[in-house]
């Protein structure tokens, strides 16, 4: 909206200063294209300052608000879930459980158009144009929220593999349980959804998801798909911390009206795959 409007005031800016140039005597012409052209500049750099880029690291020191974050969640959960789980079939990524540092650096990159997932952006651009604080409130009350104790996992017939290949080459950064590292930016990946965590590797290698690291993204490379679904399979059985996690998947959060439902969450939520497969393939989930 704000991006749509600068653009709209500029354009309808720069249409007056040609107007009346073109009406103008050939003396004024110079001088009415030039305020016109000030004027432009002006309203740019004006934006320019009143809206810098969102900072990370300015949103990372502020004390978040759970009971507005509480609110703003509501906009989330209509596809995050109000538990924050997602979706088993990984179309959702659970946010539950993820360091806030994380979480902060993610909106961002989803606001700046660094992650390929378009409509989740007016959300996130809501959220930013009404300042950091909301950032980091509605950070601080996700963080507050339990980890599904059953999320998506993949086939689990190539698990020493996956476990071979997640020693070599992923455990120096996120961790021997996947439990990341808060300050350096590290996702956890323990008990995240199998499905979303292939598409991550996949976008990471083919570009669609440009912030990932670039030593990782070269590694990844070098993986074939086995590779890839052995090691995305291993990381999902990762169990978190019981500190961590719900008491049990049926928990719901008390927040929220027991008879919650949102359409984009209902759609890859109607079947949860753990009922009557326990630990088989969720199935190829589609692009958001
Ligand atoms: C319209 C659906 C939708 C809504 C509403 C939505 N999201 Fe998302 N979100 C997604 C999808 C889809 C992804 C995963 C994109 C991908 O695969 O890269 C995602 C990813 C994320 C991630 C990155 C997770 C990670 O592990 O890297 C964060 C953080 C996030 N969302 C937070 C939020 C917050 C906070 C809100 C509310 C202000 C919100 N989302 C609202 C669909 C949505
Ligand atoms: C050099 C450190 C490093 C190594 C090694 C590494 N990663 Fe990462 N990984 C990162 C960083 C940093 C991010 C977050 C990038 C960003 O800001 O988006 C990340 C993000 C991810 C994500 C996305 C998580 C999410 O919630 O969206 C997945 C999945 C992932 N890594 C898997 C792997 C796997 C699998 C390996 C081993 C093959 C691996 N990584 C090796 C640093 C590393």
């Amino acid at each position: 909206m704000k991006r749509t409007g600068v653009f709209a005031g500029s354009l309808f800016l720069a249409s007056v200063s040609l107007a009346s140039a073109t009406l103008a005597s050939a003396s004024f012409l110079a001088s009415a294209s030039l305020v016109g052209a000030l004027l432009v500049n002006a309203i740019f750099f004006n934006v320019s300052i009143a809206k810098p880029a969102p900072s990370v690291d300015k949103i990372l020191v502020l004390n978040g608000n759970k009971q507005n974050g509480k609110k703003i969640y509501l906009a989330c959960s209509l596809c995050h879930s109000p538990q924050g789980w997602g979706t088993v079939d990984g179309y959702f990524p659970q946010l539950s459980g993820q360091h806030s540092s994380v979480l902060i650096k993610q909106l961002v990159d989803i606001h700046l158009g660094n992650r390929d997932v378009p409509t989740m952006i007016p959300f996130a651009d809501a959220v930013f144009y009404r300042g950091n604080q909301y950032v980091a409130d509605v950070v601080s009350y996700i963080a507050s929220l339990p980890m599904n104790p059953e999320n998506g996992v993949g086939r689990g017939n190539d698990l020493n593999l996956g476990k071979k290949l997640y020693g070599e080459h992923c455990q120096r950064c996120h961790g021997e349980q996947a439990q990341g590292k808060s300050d350096k930016f590290y996702p956890l990946l323990q008990g995240q959804h199998y499905e979303y965590v292939l598409r991550q590797m996949r976008w990471i290698v083919n570009g669609q998801r440009k912030n990932g690291d670039a030593e990782m993204a070269e590694q990844l490379r070098s993986f074939s798909s086995r590779d890839m679904e052995a090691v995305a399979d291993y990381i999902s059985r990762i169990k978190p911390k019981s500190e961590k996690l719900a008491t049990s998947r049926f928990w719901k959060n008390p927040d929220f009206d027991s008879n919650y439902t949102s359409t984009p969450w209902q759609r890859h939520n109607t079947k949860n795959s753990n009922d009557d497969h326990h630990g088989q393939h969720q199935g190829q989930a589609k692009k958001p």
